[in-house]
């Protein structure tokens, strides 16, 4: 029987830093300064991005896990965590266009892997999490354009015959249905309008799909997720237009599913000239293993604008619900949304759920060097038991990674500020500070409950 997977997860271009060290070069992360200083728009010039003096960057520094993953890693394994998810910065392995691979760059993912299964801990990785290499967006925009497949597929092939018996748990794109709200930070493109974003979700899907193909060639014991940004829908109220709004917003989400599960569109989609000949058969034949979902709250859907106050839902706006605590970023809370979310996916396709990121941001204080985060623990505590629950009633759950394990720089805001983490990181929005870890109250509270589920 596969043991439950505890753990943590962080993305290569939220953590590494080291933006241009050792052969790396940018990927559109780096490009995305601090939200405070009001200059998201610079995503519409990325080819002017890293020469402009607008801004700070904190994701160029990161927290230094590329210099630190060994002692990141070993405060990890103390926590007890069996899964460790982060991603490949795909500009450290290609850095250019032309297509000669970075051996510094495969040879660290090397080392860092060997070392997390050293310390017992089992790697879940992503191929691409919200980090095009900017060269791709200024060649093809990003996903946009088909050509970015070929690129994406030598890529995946040489990191899967690399890591081959060290990985086994893949997911190719992080939150794939965030190509339709955050076109750049999901899918490294400058246009925006809605036929553009459903024709990159068409390449990322196939992309994924021979990606797929490639992962169970080169290794039958490859098991492969997708990954949604995950949260229902409700309907603001039983008026039937908010109900139909509702069942709207989640069939958007449902098409990535239904492609990368049950290997075809749904009917409800008109079919875009963008699909090619071949396209359906290759979707049709490399459906995933598992589901991998993040969840950090549900969202509202209204039929009409009787309500106008909107929230930030983790990059896709959503309607206000008032019967939902909020935190200071506009991310409702909503415990008991897990298991609806769960339940709905889980009837839908009878297939296993991993749960690859949960978690709550907040503005943690260290005072006297420790951090008094009782409400990320009251936070974990719900939604751990909301799973329990879920479980109970016969769905499948792989294991709960919590977002952002230490903290990292936030992809909403490219700040610190927001943490996540269950270790601290010393250091502030403008990059002062000494990058001391220190584990917070709620790593304790995890490490006594993985502990006690563990024994
Ligand atoms: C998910 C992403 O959408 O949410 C992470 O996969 C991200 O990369 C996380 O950091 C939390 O969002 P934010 O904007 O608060 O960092």
């Amino acid at each position: 029987m596969n043991i439950f997977l505890w753990g943590g997860a962080i993305s290569a271009c939220q953590s590494e830093g080291a933006y241009d060290r050792d052969g790396r070069t940018a990927s559109i992360f780096d490009t995305l300064p601090l939200a405070s200083e009001g200059r998201w728009d610079i995503y519409k010039h990325p080819e002017h991005a890293l020469k402009t003096e607008y801004s700070f960057y904190p994701s160029h520094e990161a927290i230094n896990f590329y210099d630190n993953y060994k002692e990141d890693l070993k405060l990890l394994a103390e926590l007890g965590i069996k899964a460790f998810r982060t991603s490949i910065s795909w500009s450290r392995i290609f850095p250019t266009l032309d297509g000669e691979v970075n051996e510094e760059g495969v040879q660290f993912y090397i080392d860092l892997f060997t070392e997390c299964r050293h310390l017992g801990m089992e790697p879940i990785v992503t191929l691409c999490h919200f980090d095009t290499p900017l060269y791709l967006t200024k060649a093809f925009d990003g996903w946009y354009s088909r050509q970015i497949i070929p690129y994406f597929l030598q890529y995946a092939e040489l990191m899967l015959k690399k890591l081959k018996g060290l990985v086994r748990y893949w997911l190719p794109i992080n939150e794939v249905n965030m190509i339709l709200h955050i076109p750049y930070l999901g899918g490294g493109m400058v246009k925006t309008d809605e036929i553009s974003t459903y024709q990159a979700a068409h390449h990322m899907l196939l992309g994924s799909a021979q990606f797929t193909q490639l992962a169970h060639d080169i290794d039958s014991n490859n098991q492969v997720g997708c990954m949604l940004a995950a949260g229902v829908y409700y309907p603001y109220s039983c008026n039937p237009t908010d109900v139909a709004a509702a069942q709207k917003e989640n069939r958007k989400a449902y098409l990535f599913t239904d492609v990368q599960i049950r290997g075809s569109y749904p009917t409800w989609f008109q079919q875009g000239s963008f699909i090619q000949a071949n396209d359906l058969q290759t979707l049709a034949k490399n459906t995933v293993d598992f589901v991998a979902i993040s969840y950090y709250s549900t969202r509202v859907a209204a039929g009409e604008e009787t309500v106008s106050e909107t929230v930030d839902g983790n990059a896709a706006k959503t309607l206000r619900n008032p019967n939902l605590e909020i935190t200071p970023w506009g991310r409702q809370i909503d415990p008991l949304g897990l298991k609806t979310t769960l339940i709905d996916l889980y009837d839908r396709y009878q297939l296993p759920i991993f749960i690859v990121e949960n978690g709550l941001g907040a503005e943690d204080a260290l005072i006297n060097g420790e951090v008094q985060d009782d409400y990320r623990i009251e936070f974990m505590q719900q939604h751990i038991y909301s799973l329990r629950e879920t479980m109970r009633e016969g769905v499948e759950v792989m294991g709960y990674l919590v977002w952002g394990i230490i903290d990292v720089i936030s992809a909403g805001g490219g700040e610190i500020e927001k943490r996540y983490g269950l270790i601290h990181v010393d250091q502030q929005n403008d990059g002062t500070g000494s990058k001391k870890r220190t584990p917070k109250k709620s790593f304790y509270w995890y490490q006594q409950l993985i502990q006690e589920y563990t024994d």
